[in-house]
């Protein structure tokens, strides 16, 4: 089966969240079960473009309000574990970041160009799998438009990674799109706006999210796509994503200060706290939590410098934060560290090697999240025997159970300061009970959430799809 993955994030090339890390690992799994499975994503002017050659595999133009041209490019030497296509568009795509103020139109540009090339292939996809409302107009596009006839009847997926951003742009923006019927443009709408995630919704052959219990929860609360979601149910499923279990390995992940096993848990986790607390002034007798992440209200991030302030006044744990995101957040944080410090340090900045390092070294790690479609990093934290302190919300619900409930990690029901506090506390309690906390680290690291058998599931998807 051929399969095309679309979307505006891949890791290596170009990540700015879980969405990068799915599309990166998702295609590699179908490849390994004997699919086809390839990827196209804008080309980007950044660290991997710039340190990569290219050879041009398709050229062509297309119109914008004004005409523009673009190539289609591919590796010249491809270690990935899947085709890669980049859609170069110099006056649009070619910037250093993912994402920008004129994005309606750099991804309009970026979806017609992708189908200028799909639709003259010789060997037609079989299915087409849109990843995001920056994909979304493609399944309208594909059913819809003159100019792309052929893949009229080629089945398209689409999977909502985050429901809050839906991409809308005005009516008065119609010309953009590919000529189509226009008796038809009810397709794009939702609410007066064009809306490419809505658009995807009512479009695409089927629908999944990346959570079964987030897509129970987009029925009620999916910023303004609720009643859309409800209508559309039976074409909808939620598919836990999984982890890329290659490069997150403890044993061989080579970001840490020391490389362990189960067998070695013990000594190697402590190798590496030993490392991070040196480095950034903490005691690391005392556990050690860790919140890594987007400092955005989503993920809760509002909550934690009165969560920490208030775990941190008894002066029994550790604290280390990573990341960036609103700037009131980040500076209520960063003055933790003259309040406690040696007990609490943070990295205000997005450091993926660093982020390794502290999935290792730390006891626990903290998701208040409000809105977790999936939510990665606990599955990261399990696998290298971190335990996950988690709000019970999205796919955070699906992927851990609490130790109090034949579980082993630790839930709590809200994003609210009193939670999370007390969650703190519960932890702290936990880590005390030496023997048993032990036996949960090892537990934990046996959990598989491997891309193996979610890969199987959206092949088994696609396979109900083809006529
Ligand atoms: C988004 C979601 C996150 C999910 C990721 C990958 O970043 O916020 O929960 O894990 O996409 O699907």
């Amino acid at each position: 089966m051929n399969i095309f993955h679309i979307s505006a994030e891949c890791y290596p090339i170009a990540k700015v969240g879980g969405l990068g890390d799915v599309v990166g690992a998702l295609p590699k799994y179908q490849n390994k079960l004997g699919e086809t499975s390839s990827v196209i994503m804008p080309f980007y002017n950044n660290k991997f473009t710039q340190s990569h050659t290219f050879k041009r595999v398709f050229s062509g133009r297309f119109n914008l309000g004004r005409p523009f041209g673009f190539d289609i490019l591919t590796l010249e030497d491809n270690t990935l574990g899947y085709d890669l296509y980049l859609v170069h568009i110099p006056d649009l795509l070619y910037t250093e970041y993912v994402y920008s103020s004129n994005d309606t139109e750099r991804f309009l540009g970026f979806q017609i160009a992708t189908l200028d090339w799909l639709v003259q292939l010789k060997e037609q996809p079989n299915i087409v799998h849109c990843h995001d409302h920056h994909t979304g107009l493609i399944p309208f596009m594909m059913s819809q438009s003159y100019a792309y006839h052929k893949l009229r009847t080629t089945p398209t997926v689409v999977t909502i990674h985050n429901g809050q951003y839906q991409g809308w742009f005005s009516h008065n923006k119609i010309h953009l799109i590919p000529p189509f019927d226009f008796s038809k443009a009810g397709l794009l709408d939702w609410k007066h706006l064009i809306n490419p995630l809505a658009s995807a919704i009512k479009c695409a052959w089927k629908v999944t999210t990346v959570s079964p219990n987030y897509m129970e929860e987009l029925k009620y609360a999916a910023n303004g796509l609720e009643d859309l979601l409800r209508y559309e149910s039976g074409k909808c499923v939620g598919i836990l994503n999984g982890i890329d279990d290659k490069i997150w390995d403890p044993a061989t992940d080579d970001n840490l200060i020391q490389n362990y096993s189960i067998k070695t848990s013990a000594s190697g986790k402590k190798a590496n706290k030993q490392w991070l607390c040196k480095e950034f002034n903490l005691n690391p007798e005392l556990p050690l939590f860790a919140f890594i992440g987007r400092l955005v209200g989503e993920k809760g991030a509002d909550l934690l410098p009165e969560i920490f302030n208030n775990s941190l006044v008894h002066k029994n744990l550790s604290i280390i934060m990573l990341g960036s995101g609103d700037s009131s957040v980040e500076h209520q944080l960063d003055q933790l560290k003259y309040q406690h410090p040696g007990y609490y340090n943070n990295y205000i900045g997005y450091n993926e090697r660093l982020a390794h390092i502290v999935y290792a070294a730390a006891d626990f790690l903290v998701m208040p999240s409000r809105v977790e479609p999936c939510g990665l990093n606990q599955m990261y934290a399990l696998r290298y025997g971190t335990v996950p302190i988690v709000n019970k919300v999205g796919g955070l619900k699906d992927t851990v159970r609490d130790f109090d409930d034949n579980g082993f990690g630790i839930l709590h029901d809200g994003a609210t300061v009193h939670e999370g506090s007390f969650a703190i506390f519960r932890a702290i309690n936990f880590y005390n009970d030496t023997d048993r906390f032990k036996k949960n680290r090892n537990l934990i690291m046996k959990i598989d959430h491997s891309w193996d058998s979610s890969a199987q599931a959206y092949i088994n998807l696609y396979n109900s799809l083809i006529l």
